[in-house]
């Protein structure tokens, strides 16, 4: 089936929002609208000169394949068999992609694409929508959420989780460019942007309400009209702490956790996080 992606954005927005039965060709649309995700063809946020431009109607159509799809017992012969929609069947890999799935209990689920020199560490997953750059490492435990933008050479640690567009309704998908480390134990979630170069250190959370303090220039970043919490390039932020407001907090020594700008990257910084290249 041929299409342009924008007739193929309308069909599947107008086939979303009909509450009616689904007519025979949605199945085929959503097909090739999966197939489209997979190969990275289609994205659920693309980059236009700096800006991240968020396409509203992939998830628009990640949930239509949930109403077409069917209950299903699939992988019959494993003594653990698992239990999905049919819509939404594991992608399938061959050597010639050149991703390291090192075994013990990854998945990655159809519509997800995983470019060449992407490393996962089991156990891992990456849902539907996502797309995961060049050279990138999901460490062990690491959740790449749907529809998460995950750019080339980011080193998702161990436990990190990176949040998807599915529940709650509205939610925008997290972007990570290029070159960012994402700490252990971090929870990006609710369409933050993560700028090139930025630096997570473990135990960073950070959701749409989430205010970041940065203490190098003195401001305060918080989510923009478009929803997002938006981490500037270069930015080393750690898990901090401050007041909580009220008097009763007050009276009781309260504080809450904050994300804090601690600096910007320098020379530590890198030798800090500097990847291990015979692992790649
Ligand atoms: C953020 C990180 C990379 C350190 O970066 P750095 O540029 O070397 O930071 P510095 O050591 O220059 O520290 C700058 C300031 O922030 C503080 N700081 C640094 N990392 C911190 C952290 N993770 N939590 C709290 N404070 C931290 C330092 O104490 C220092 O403050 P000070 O000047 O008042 O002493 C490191 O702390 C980190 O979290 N690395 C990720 C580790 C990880 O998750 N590995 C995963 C393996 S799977």
């Amino acid at each position: 089936m041929r299409m342009t992606t924008e007739y193929l954005a309308d069909e599947i927005a107008g086939l979303y929002d009909d509450q009616s039965a689904l007519p025979p060709y949605a199945e085929e649309m959503f097909n090739h609208f999966i197939s489209l995700l997979d190969s990275g063809e289609i994205r659920a946020a693309e980059n236009c000169n700096g800006e991240w431009r968020v396409n509203h109607w992939i998830k628009k159509g990640i949930l239509l394949g949930f109403r077409l799809g069917k209950f299903q017992q699939a992988c019959t012969e494993s003594p653990f068999p698992y239990f999905d929609k049919h819509t939404f069947p594991l992608k399938t890999f061959s050597e010639s992609d050149m991703v390291r799935i090192v075994p013990g209990g990854s998945s990655v689920r159809r519509g997800a694409y995983v470019a060449q020199g992407v490393i996962m560490m089991p156990p891992s997953y990456i849902n539907v929508g996502a797309y995961v750059g060049r050279g990138t490492m999901v460490d062990s435990h690491a959740l790449i959420g749907s529809c998460a933008q995950v750019g080339e050479k980011v080193h998702v640690s161990a436990a990190a989780q990176l949040g998807g567009v599915l529940e709650p309704i509205g939610a925008l998908p997290v972007i990570i460019e290029d070159d960012v480390l994402i700490g252990g134990n971090c929870g990006i979630y609710e369409g933050t942007i993560v700028k090139r170069r930025a630096v997570l250190g473990a135990g960073v959370f950070i959701t749409a309400s989430t205010p970041v303090y940065d203490c190098v220039n003195e401001t305060i970043i918080r989510k923009n009209e478009n929803g997002s919490v938006v981490i500037p390039e270069n930015a080393v932020v750690v898990a901090g702490t401050r007041s909580l407001g009220g008097a009763f907090a007050h009276a009781q020594n309260l504080g809450i956790y904050t994300p804090l700008i601690v600096k910007y990257r320098d020379n530590r910084t890198d030798a800090r996080t500097a990847l291990e290249e015979s692992l790649r």
